[in-house]
């Protein structure tokens, strides 16, 4: 049953491709206990598009707003919360203008993309008491939360390491080429990007956060000259966006707005973000980490080693495999015992976290025994590593995350 009077009011700024996961949650699955009352973005088309999309689902379509109306939407539409889906290097502005407005905010990760931005972040928080959420959806993947829980409940005794390497595949991995992420000033590259995620899960697992932090990466498969080095051709690397019907409204029939092309060829100048990426961190526990990131695999996955003081936790998350379906393995190795193959839940991946994260934003209130909702200091805690490992990238040293001038 429906109840406009205590339904939380939602507007989201960034109607691109990820917005649809919010407003299929708010309209579709939750419009019992959230209502999304506008829309804001740079780009008219985009916006008008989504509106197409939720009529097509039943909901109601939402007042559009251009992003420089973004102060007058939260007045006008009497807005709750601000959810922040645009390019990563602008979510500071949205995140504080709400915050400064009295709003709450959910923002998608990475929260910002440099320090001094991430401060200002924090900042707008102290100043205004207002609510960050970071929308953290692996912490949602059911085999993740289940690895807070075995270590949580101590079965591998204290973390000595971890070992963690995941794998971007030459179609999802080379989307990153195509789109502003290539950018290092829009994305901050994919140790803030991408990693941002990841470092979140081992600070969740280990109940810590990095202290100490090397890295070591480059450019290697994409960009321009990396075709003709290593004797790939580019045709199997190009995106046609007439082929698949979302993507020529979203993007082919809105560049006229802004010139954005989501098409790029990964292989064209431009590109200012590593492929091939090393990290070496040290946490305040004492815990070790080391870190690989390739975006150029032929699978998607992971690969997650977690050494304790009774033993050991392997797993392997197959997301993507030409050869075949997603599969994985989770074992849990006490010493002088035989190894122990957990069961995996049936349901993995994407699209079940995003159903559960949805659920818990904008669903009725639940319990939370595993703290699966990450707050302003846990996106902030996240990005220490990522940021910490670009400053050494640039300087060739190990960087102390007390000095980037981040404080939590
Ligand atoms: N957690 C996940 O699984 C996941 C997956 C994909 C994307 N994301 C995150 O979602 C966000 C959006 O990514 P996307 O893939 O939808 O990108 P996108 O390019 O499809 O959409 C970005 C949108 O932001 C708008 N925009 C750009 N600059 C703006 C500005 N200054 N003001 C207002 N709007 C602006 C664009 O017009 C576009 O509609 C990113 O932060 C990304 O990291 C998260």
């Amino acid at each position: 049953m429906r109840d406009p009077l205590t339904r939380k009011r939602y507007a989201l700024i960034g109607a691109g491709h990820r917005a649809s996961t919010f407003l299929h949650g708010l309209a579709v699955e939750h419009a019992g206990t959230a209502e999304l009352v506008a829309l804001a973005d740079v780009n008219r088309t985009r916006m008008a598009a989504h509106n197409r999309r939720l009529s097509g689902l039943g909901a109601d379509p939402v007042p559009e707003y251009p992003a420089t109306d973004f102060l007058t939407m939260l007045d006008k539409e009497s807005v709750d919360t601000v959810l922040v889906t645009t390019v990563d290097s602008t979510h500071d502005e949205y995140i504080v203008a709400a915050l400064n407005a009295g709003r709450n905010v959910v923002t998608e990760k990475p929260m910002t993309t440099d320090p001094a931005r991430c401060q200002r972040i924090l900042d707008a928080v102290a100043a205004t008491g207002g609510e960050v959420t970071v929308a953290f959806n692996y912490r949602y993947q059911p085999v993740f939360e289940r690895l807070r829980e075995i270590i949580a409940a101590g079965e591998i005794g204290e973390i000595g390491s971890v070992h963690f390497e995941w794998l971007l595949d030459t179609r999802h991995g080379a989307d990153y080429f195509r789109r502003w992420h290539r950018d290092k000033a829009n994305s901050g590259g994919l140790l803030v990007h991408k990693a941002t995620h990841h470092f979140d899960l081992i600070n969740w697992w280990l109940d810590s956060e990095p202290a100490e932090v090397y890295a070591q990466g480059r450019l290697f498969f994409y960009g321009p000259e990396n075709a003709k080095l290593h004797g790939h051709d580019p045709a199997p690397f190009t995106l046609s966006l007439d082929e698949d019907p979302w993507l020529r409204e979203l993007y082919q029939e809105a560049r006229h707005e802004d010139g954005y092309r989501r098409d790029q060829d990964v292989f064209a100048p431009g590109v200012s973000i590593e492929d091939d990426l090393a990290v070496l961190a040290r946490y305040h526990s004492g815990a070790t980490l080391t870190y690989h990131l390739t975006a150029y695999s032929p699978w998607e996955g992971v690969r997650v080693m977690v050494n304790g003081s009774h033993g050991r936790l392997e797993l392997e998350v197959v997301e993507a495999d030409p050869g075949g379906q997603p599969h994985g393995s989770l074992w849990l190795r006490k010493f002088w015992q035989p190894p122990q193959q957990l069961p995996m839940s049936a349901e993995e991946g994407h699209s079940t976290a995003d159903r559960r994260l949805c659920a818990a934003l904008f669903g009725p209130a639940a319990e939370d025994p595993t703290g699966k909702r990450a707050d302003h200091l846990a996106g902030a805690r996240s990005l220490l590593t990522g940021f910490a490992a670009n400053r050494s990238l640039v300087t060739g040293a190990p960087v102390r995350t007390t000095d980037l001038g981040v404080r939590l």
